[in-house]
């Protein structure tokens, strides 16, 4: 997992944003508001957001506005929370359990980035036999099944 602070404000002409794109090859981006005025199926998607699952690809999000947490699973199948806000750009590992909630002010406005074209798809726990989910465990030097 890794969360780095850019400048949300100046997110559209940023360098830096530019270079850690480039780096990385996201050549896909969008952006993603979760209010509940603003997103049609809020409830709906909030509730997805919040079910414990992993995906195929990293998962990366660049914080706009507004706040959040995504909870990972560590090593010991424990729950973290990270909080993020405004700037934060964070990269959770293809394979890796989360899940995501906005906090009390229900507002989180997100560029979601990725290599290629996006592939959304959620596997809910339990996803133990994909290959992904294998690679991550041993990746993080965890022998546990
Ligand atoms: C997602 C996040 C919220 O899959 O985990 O979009
Ligand atoms: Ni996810």
């Amino acid at each position: 997992m890794y969360k780095s602070l850019l400048n949300a404000d100046i997110y559209e002409t940023d360098p830096e944003l530019e270079k850690i794109r480039k780096d990385h090859g996201y050549s896909y981006s969008d952006i993603i508001t979760l209010a509940k005025d603003i997103l049609l199926d809020y409830e709906e998607k909030l509730k997805m957001f919040f079910q414990e699952h992993l995906h195929l690809d990293d998962e990366i999000r660049y914080i706009l506005d507004g706040r959040g947490y995504f909870d990972l699973r560590d090593k010991e199948d424990r729950w973290i929370r990270i909080s993020v806000v405004k700037g934060d750009l964070i990269t959770l590992p293809a394979g890796i359990y989360h899940r995501f909630t906005v906090d009390e002010t229900n507002y989180t406005k997100a560029m979601r980035l990725f290599v290629g074209d996006p592939v959304w798809k959620a596997y809910y726990r339990p996803a133990d036999d994909l290959d992904i989910r294998q690679q991550y465990l041993s990746s993080i030097g965890c022998g546990c099944a």
